[in-house]
């Protein structure tokens, strides 16, 4: 049986309920990048960079994320454990710091390419760049409700802390969309 948007996401509700969820979760996404056609096939084509919800829920969210080539999205938490598989391309990951007065620190990076898994730990702060030349496209799995309010996003100039707003990062992706449909 081929595999399915509701497998994926059944797999994944399975592993919250485990005593380890984020190691559960990423052993689940491990298993499903190793298959990166059947990811693929589950998903569908992708033809524009964006964010699609496949589940949503207090105590899990599941993403399918589709990075346009040459975007940037500036600095931003997500305050629960985060598991990204990679399933095509490679995701840049950029870390930071809050420094002790206020504003952030860049703290190394890490590029996740496909067939790959990274965990992050719910006080990380990052932002993600796409350099290359094809869609990166990878689930992302939370360890609670992705949409809800709460969560801080920083100015890529300054460093200036401001509310997270969906609708900005929003318009990010649909300027990179704009500019990958224009390029050469
Ligand atoms: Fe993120």
């Amino acid at each position: 049986m081929a595999l399915t948007t509701e497998d994926i996401v059944a797999r994944c509700e399975a592993a919250v309920q485990e005593a380890t969820p984020a190691l559960a979760v990423r052993d689940v996404l491990r298993q499903l990048v190793s298959e990166p056609s059947a990811v693929a096939a589950a998903l569908g084509p992708v033809e524009a960079g964006g964010i699609t919800p496949l589940h949503r829920s207090s105590d899990l969210t599941v993403l399918h994320v589709a990075w346009t080539p040459g975007i940037v999205l500036y600095p931003h938490n997500h305050l629960t454990w985060a598991v990204i598989g990679m399933y095509g391309g490679q995701e840049d990951n950029a870390f930071y710091r809050r420094r002790a007065a206020a504003g952030l620190e860049p703290a190394g990076g890490r590029e996740v390419a496909a067939g790959e898994v990274l965990v992050l730990g719910d006080d990380v702060i990052h932002s993600v760049a796409n350099s290359r030349r094809e869609f990166a496209v990878a689930l992302h799995v939370y360890g609670g409700d992705f949409f809800a309010p709460g969560r801080s996003e920083w100015d890529f100039e300054t460093f200036e802390e401001r509310p997270r707003d969906l609708e900005r990062t929003r318009r990010v992706f649909e300027e990179a969309n704009a500019r990958w449909r224009a390029a050469p």
